[in-house]
């Protein structure tokens, strides 16, 4: 199939691009992947914990048709094999299959066989029949993804369950699980198919050192492009403009995507929670609420700060920031493990901000503020923006989370979130953004810097 010209047209653009930022970013690698033992560690504990076949599939490459879309791999499938290319599977066979007579490996990648057609346009990939597979993939074995119905129908007459991803009440998008699940039932027909998330997810809630390092790498930049917001902050440009100044900080830096799509929200935008149209224009007085962030080898950061339009919250944006900041400030006071992001009990993080907005400041009628706070105060942060957690537990040391909340007052144009990524320590967390100012008076100081700089060099 003949492709069109653009293509190439738009990769030569990509790579003088990609040329002219890596000559202006400080020096950071394209995709800094785990060690292999990592990996394989992670894979011995799931095993340890679920004692039976676990079968686990990548993304295809093929889950969406936008043509600006850019392969990324299926998180829990990355979490457990660092493998990130397209159309790939795993198989971990539990310990007792070997009194069961298995004489193979216990953990095998799939890979598809190379296409070298299809390299000339998408570049080399990993195949199973590569010198050298399983040192680069760190698998006892690595196969041909055509043997893995086979081996899965052997491995199903000893081990009635096997474990996978199955569909989840909520699932969106495109329908990996579903697709994948079923084709193991089209392989194992009389086994039964248990869902392997929770488990998955536990793991994923505590993070590695490693994993901690790339987090980091996400919100050090992600952090420069919020005080580079503050700076070129004013009245007339565009909310898509700043969130272009941001992305490209993050980009320059070695950020492969974004977090989630970014949110520059100003005026009454500062009130919808998603808002990603970007096509205001910021007017004077307003607020402009940031949430944006970078993604760095895999690792997403989350961070917003709520800033006035001019450079000077008024008397009534400081007043509801200040509410905001409290409310954070008395969640990070309780944070230690233990706590509980959610719940009416007196750990839940939740409860806590909630009642300090809740007593403090009023409406326009008189009311108290609690109605204006209609999110969690906190999610997970990892993989995934959203991380998966397994099933709800109190905090333990090495999780990371977000402390976010908020409060929009869509009658008064006045959104305020103030979003922070904490590390969860033994005794207590650690503020990982704390290098980005959160009171109004120090945010309100780098404008004015920003300011400054702007008037010495116009542009
Ligand atoms: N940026 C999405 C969130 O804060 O959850
Ligand atoms: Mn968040
Ligand atoms: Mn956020």
């Amino acid at each position: 199939m003949k492709r069109p010209i653009v293509t190439l047209r738009g990769s030569l653009i990509s790579l003088l691009i990609l040329g002219c930022l890596a000559a202006l970013a400080p020096l950071a690698a394209a995709w800094e992947r785990e060690p292999g033992s990592v990996f394989a560690e992670r894979r011995a504990k799931l095993e340890a914990a679920l004692n039976a076949p676990i079968v686990l599939f990548g993304y295809t490459g093929h889950e969406e048709a936008n043509p600006s879309y850019v392969f990324m791999q299926e998180e829990n499938f990355y979490y457990l094999t660092g493998h990130n290319e397209e159309g790939a599977a795993m198989l971990l066979v539990p310990e007792s299959a070997v009194q069961k007579g298995w004489t193979g490996p216990r953990e095998i990648l799939y890979l598809p066989p190379r296409d070298l057609a299809e390299e000339k346009w998408n570049g080399p990939r990993l195949g199973p029949d590569d010198p050298g597979i399983k040192e680069k993939t760190g698998f006892a074995d690595v196969e041909s993804f055509v043997k893995l119905h086979e081996t899965l129908a052997n491995l199903s007459r000893d081990f009635p369950e096997i474990y996978t991803e199955l569909p989840g009440p909520h699932d969106e998008g495109y329908p990996h699980a579903a697709n994948w699940s079923n084709w193991v039932k089209g392989a194992a027909p009389h086994a039964t198919l248990k869902d392997v998330s929770s488990a998955v997810g536990t793991l994923r809630a505590i993070k590695t050192p490693g994993e901690l390092a790339l987090i980091q790498k996400a919100i050090d930049p992600s952090i420069d492009a919020q005080l580079a917001a503050m700076k070129m902050m004013r009245s007339g440009l565009y909310e898509y403009q700043v969130a272009a100044k941001m992305v490209e900080i993050h980009a320059a830096a070695g950020c492969e995507t974004e977090s989630y799509a970014p949110i520059v929200g100003s005026g009454i935008n500062s009130t919808v929670l998603h808002y990603n149209k970007l096509d205001r224009q910021i007017d004077g007085g307003e607020i402009v609420l940031l949430d944006v962030a970078g993604q760095y080898s895999g690792y997403a950061s989350d961070i917003t700060r709520t800033i006035p339009a001019d450079g000077k919250f008024s008397p009534r944006q400081r007043e509801i920031y200040e509410i905001v900041l409290g409310a954070q400030n008395a969640a990070l006071a309780a944070l230690k493990p233990g706590m509980t992001l959610g719940g009416q009990g007196d750990t839940s993080l939740q409860k806590i901000a909630m009642e300090y907005i809740d007593s403090h400041g009023k409406d326009k009628e008189g009311r108290s503020l609690g109605r204006y706070y209609i999110h969690g105060l906190s999610h997970h942060v990892g993989l995934d923006v959203h991380d998966a957690s397994g099933l709800p537990h109190p905090l333990e040391a090495g999780m990371v989370i977000t402390i976010e909340p908020g409060i929009y007052i869509p009658e008064e144009n006045l959104g305020v979130r103030i979003e922070d990524d904490v590390l969860i320590t033994p005794t207590g967390y650690k503020l990982l953004t704390a290098r980005l100012p959160r009171s109004p008076d120090e945010i309100e100081k780098i404008m004015a810097e920003g300011k400054a700089e702007r008037e010495k060099h116009p542009q």
